[in-house]
C-alpha cells in the first residue's frame, strides 16, 4: 500500500472511530459504560493493543484511573487503588494534564523524558510504545487518555498520533456530556426523594392549573392515586375527590399565609389540613405555578377537642363532688321536716298540695345532683361484642311512635357488613337515643332522620383494626358556629325543658368505648352526628 493510501486509510478510521463513539452522546448509560466503549474503540478502530483513562478527582490534586484494559488483571487492580499527585508523582499522566499537551514515547523504556515512575510502571505493563493526549473541555483540562502498541507492532506514525488526538478530544465531549447527565440524574433522584420521603403533603400546579407533583403523603391525606390525578386539570380531580376543592379554591383566590381548612372527604367523614401555599418560581425566576405543603390535622384537631372536652367534664365533676353533699345533707333535712309537717295536716288541708309540690321540686334537684356526681365518677361498662345494627333497629322501634307524630320520616340504612362491637349494649342505646332525641326535637317542622352504619377500613380510622360508623342525620334547624364548640359542655342547653346532660354523657361512653363522637353540618342544613366505635378485636374489618 502506498504512504498515501496508508494515510487516507488512517483518516478513513479516524472518521469511522469517531463516529463510533460519537453515538455514545445519547445513550443513557453510566458513565463506566461509556468510559470502556471509548477504549474499546480507541484500541479496535485505530490500532491499539491496550489503553487507559483517567479523570481528576473532585479535589482537583489527584489524578484517578478510572479505565484501564489489556495490561493484565492485576496491574489493571493496582492502577484502580493509585491515584497519582498531579504535584507529586511526575510521569507521563500527569505531565499530559499539567502541560496540556500530547506525549509520544516511542520506546517507553528507552525514552530520555521517561521519569523513574515511567520507567517503572513500564517494566511492570510491559509497555511499549505509548501516546497519551489530554481530555479537554471548554479548555478545561479533565484527565488524559493513552494507547499502547507492543514493542514488536510498528511504529505509531504521526498520522496515528493526529487521529488519536482528534479521538481524544471527541472522548472528552462524550465523557463530559455523561457526567452532565449522571450528575443531572443525582440531583433528579435527590428531589424525588426528598418529595417521597417529605413527612408533609405536596402538590404543584403549573400556571394553568395542571397538577404537577404529587407526593406520597399528600395521596396519603387525601386518598387519592397520584398516577389518576397527575397531569389533569386541578377542577377535574377535585370533581372526583372532594378534598382537591380546597386546593382549587386557593388556586382561584391565592391567599399566601398558612391556614387550616375543613373538608368533608370522600369517605363522608370530616378532615382537617394546614396548608401553606407558595408561588413556584422558574430558572429565570418567573412564575411558574403554585406550591402546596400541608398536613393532615383531622387526628390531631378531634383529639385536641376531645382534651378539651375531658378537662371541662372532669372540672365540672370535681366541683359536683365537692359541692353536692354539702347540698343534699341539708336538702334531705328539708325534705324530712316538710314531710312531718305534711303528716301533721288534715289530708285535705290545702297547704298540704303546695307541701307536695315542694318535695317533688326536691325531688327533682336530687336527680339533678345525682346526675352531677355520675360526671365526676367513672362509669361502670360491661362491653361484650354486640351487632350495632341491631340495636340501632331497637331504637328505630322505641323511636317510631315519637316520630310518626311529629311526621318525621325515620329512615335505616344498616349496612349488614359491619363488623361486631364490643360495647356495653345499654349504655350504646342511651347514646343513639340522646342524639336521635335530639334531633327530633331540633326538627320544628315534618323532616327526616336518617341512622346509617357503615363498615370503615383501619385506613378511615389510623387504628389498628377497622372500625363503625354510625351517623345520625336530620334535617332541623342546625347548631350555628357560636354554640359548636360549647354542646358537650355538661348543662348546656337551648331548650326550656333541657339539662345539657345529653352529649356530654355521649361523649363519656362513647370514650369509655375507646370511640369519636363529632358533629358537623348536615347536607340539607341539619346535623349530622358521627359516632366512630372499634370493631370487636374478634372480627374486625381489614
Ligand atoms: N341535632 C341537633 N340539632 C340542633 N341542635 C342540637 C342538636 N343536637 C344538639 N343540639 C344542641 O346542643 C345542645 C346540647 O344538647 P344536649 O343533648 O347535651 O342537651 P339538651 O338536648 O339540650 O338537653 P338533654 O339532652 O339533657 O335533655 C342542645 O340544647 C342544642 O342546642
Ligand atoms: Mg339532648
Amino acid at each position: 500500500m502506498s504512504e498515501q493510501n496508508k494515510e487516507l486509510e488512517a483518516k478513513n478510521r479516524t472518521i469511522a472511530s469517531i463516529f463510533r463513539i460519537s453515538g455514545l452522546l445519547t445513550q443513557q448509560i453510566r458513565l463506566d459504560e461509556i468510559l470502556r466503549s471509548i477504549l474499546i474503540s480507541a484500541e479496535k478502530e485505530l490500532g491499539f493493543s491496550a489503553s487507559c483513562l483517567f479523570l481528576m478527582n473532585d479535589d482537583q490534586e489527584h489524578l484517578d484511573c478510572r479505565m484501564v484494559r489489556g495490561f493484565g488483571e492485576e496491574n489493571e487492580k493496582r492502577a484502580y487503588i493509585k491515584p497519582f499527585h498531579l504535584e507529586r508523582h511526575d510521569c507521563i499522566e500527569t505531565g499530559v494534564v499539567r502541560s496540556g499537551s500530547v506525549i509520544h514515547f516511542e520506546d517507553s523504556l528507552g525514552d530520555p523524558r521517561a521519569t523513574s515512575i515511567d520507567r517503572r510502571i513500564t517494566e511492570k505493563l510491559k509497555r511499549g510504545s505509548i501516546v497519551y493526549a489530554p481530555l479537554t473541555v471548554k479548555g478545561k483540562i479533565i484527565g488524559c487518555m493513552g494507547v499502547n502498541r507492543p514493542r514488536e507492532g510498528a511504529r505509531i506514525s504521526a498520522s496515528e498520533i493526529e487521529a488519536f488526538t482528534i479521538f481524544a478530544n471527541q472522548a472528552s465531549i462524550i465523557i463530559e456530556n455523561s457526567r452532565f447527565h449522571e450528575q443531572l440524574m443525582a440531583e433528579r433522584n435527590l428531589n424525588k426523594s426528598i418529595l417521597e420521603s417529605s413527612p408533609s403533603g405536596l402538590l404543584t400546579l403549573d400556571k394553568k392549573g395542571i397538577i404537577t407533583a404529587v407526593n406520597p403523603e399528600a395521596a396519603r391525606i387525601l386518598r387519592v392515586e397520584p398516577n389518576w390525578i397527575l397531569s389533569g386539570r386541578i377542577e377535574e380531580a377535585a370533581r372526583n375527590h372532594r378534598g382537591l376543592k380546597i386546593f382549587e379554591d386557593i388556586f382561584r383566590n391565592p391567599a399566601s399565609q398558612t391556614k387550616e381548612y375543613d373538608y368533608i372527604g370522600n369517605d363522608g367523614l370530616q378532615h382537617s389540613v394546614e396548608v401553606t401555599v407558595s408561588p413556584l418560581k422558574d430558572n429565570g425566576g418567573y412564575e411558574a405555578g403554585t406550591l402546596f405543603f400541608f398536613k393532615d390535622q383531622t387526628e390531631k384537631k378531634r383529639i385536641s377537642e376531645q382534651i378539651q372536652r375531658m378537662s371541662k367534664l372532669a372540672a365540672v365533676g370535681q366541683l359536683a363532688a365537692g359541692i353536692s353533699h354539702e347540698i343534699r345533707n341539708p336538702m334531705m333535712g328539708i325534705a324530712a321536716t316538710m314531710e312531718l309537717i305534711s303528716d301533721s295536716l288534715e289530708p285535705d288541708h290545702p297547704q298540704r298540695r303546695l307541701l307536695m309540690k315542694s318535695m317533688e321540686e326536691i325531688g327533682r334537684i336530687d336527680n339533678i345532683i345525682g346526675e352531677l356526681l355520675n360526671l365526676a365518677q367513672p362509669r361502670e361498662m360491661n362491653p361484650e361484642p354486640a351487632d350495632i345494627n341491631q340495636l340501632i333497629g331497637d331504637v328505630a322501634d322505641f323511636l317510631s311512635g315519637l316520630c310518626r307524630k311529629k311526621q318525621i320520616d325515620l329512615l335505616l340504612h344498616c349496612n349488614p357488613r359491619v363488623p361486631l362491637v364490643s360495647m356495653d349494649r345499654k349504655a350504646m342505646r342511651e347514646v343513639i337515643i340522646n342524639v336521635a332525641l335530639n334531633s327530633i326535637q331540633s326538627m320544628k317542622k315534618a323532616g327526616s332522620l336518617k341512622i346509617v352504619t357503615t363498615p370503615l377500613d383501619r385506613r378511615s380510622y389510623n387504628r389498628d383494626r377497622g372500625s363503625v360508623q354510625i351517623t345520625i342525620e336530620d334535617t332541623g334547624e342546625g347548631i350555628s358556629p357560636e354554640i359548636r364548640d360549647k354542646i358537650f359542655d355538661p348543662f348546656f342547653t337551648t331548650r326550656a325543658d333541657g339539662t345539657g346532660l345529653g352529649l356530654s354523657n355521649c361523649h363519656r361512653i362513647i370514650e369509655a368505648h375507646d370511640g369519636e363522637i363529632f358533629i358537623e353540618d348536615g347536607p340539607a342544613g341539619g346535623t349530622r352526628v358521627h359516632i366512630l366505635l372499634p370493631a370487636d378485636s374478634g372480627k374486625g374489618t381489614s
